[in-house]
């Protein structure tokens, strides 16, 4: 098989931040294979791409993948598992006409991406697929740069967690760590916050939302804050 499967991270949404390896891939692969979360719903990646460039009669080929928590220890449960096998064949469908696909993912495909999800899938089924990775500017990195909070300098240790795990697990990383990234928020916010006051870390926390969108929103003040925030928020603790 000659074609080749590019994963790309096209950065947190401004698309001015998307690299320009990953601009020339996107505008030279014949099929752009499209994550989305919901059956009926846009591809964040998609729309970060189409503000940067015109995708003219190019091939969209839309995935669907559920998003749901994936433990390490027990892996994917059923429903995920055949997502991922029907992305994988849709994808080597395409490869296997000799076309080229580029698979956007929001960020850095090394960073909680379906990219290397998929990349598993698909070797499993044909192990001497060509793929190649190109990486993105992470959500993270932009949260830092809008708030001028740096991530880790000197000698800080930087943990980087998914939210939505053990709180337990979040009380020894913000304890043990010195500058604490903390993503997938918008579900555990209050009790995030709650757990922050408890630590008397809250005056150490900036939330960013969406960040590099047209909706970017700082939350500095982090005490009581209850309202509901987007899905694209993490919250970056500092010591
Ligand atoms: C599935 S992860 C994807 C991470 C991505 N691969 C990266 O490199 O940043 C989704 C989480 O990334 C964070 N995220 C993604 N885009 C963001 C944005 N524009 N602003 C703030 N957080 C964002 C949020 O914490 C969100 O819950």
């Amino acid at each position: 098989m000659n074609a080749t499967l590019y994963i790309v991270g096209v950065g947190p949404g401004d698309p001015e931040l998307i690299t320009r390896k990953a601009f020339r891939i996107l505008e030279n692969c014949p099929v752009i294979a499209t994550p989305k979360g919901s059956r009926n719903g846009n591809s964040t990646a998609l729309s970060i791409v189409e503000q940067a460039m015109d995708l003219g009669d190019r091939e969209i080929a839309h995935l669907y993948f559920p998003m749901k928590k994936i433990h390490k220890k027990t892996g994917p449960t059923k429903d995920v598992q055949e997502a991922w096998n029907q992305a994988a064949e849709q994808i080597l469908a395409f490869l296997e006409q000799g076309k080229d696909v580029v698979f956007p993912t929001l960020g850095d495909p090394a960073i909680y991406s379906t990219g290397y999800y998929l990349y598993e899938t698909i070797l499993a089924r044909q192990p001497n697929i060509k793929v190649e990775f190109v990486p993105g500017i992470a959500a993270m990195s932009s949260c830092s740069a809008t708030t001028g909070v740096p991530i880790c300098l000197g000698d800080d240790r930087l943990a980087v967690i998914p939210a939505t795990f053990a709180m337990g697990d979040i009380r020894e990383t913000l304890q043990q760590f010195d500058s604490i990234v903390l993503m997938k928020v918008h579900r555990v916010l209050d009790q995030l916050v709650a757990l922050l006051d408890e630590l008397n870390l809250l005056d150490k926390a900036v939330l960013v939302e969406r960040a590099g969108m047209k909706d970017e929103y700082i939350h500095k003040d982090l005490a009581g804050m209850t309202e509901q925030v987007h899905y694209f928020s993490t919250l970056i603790v500092r010591k």
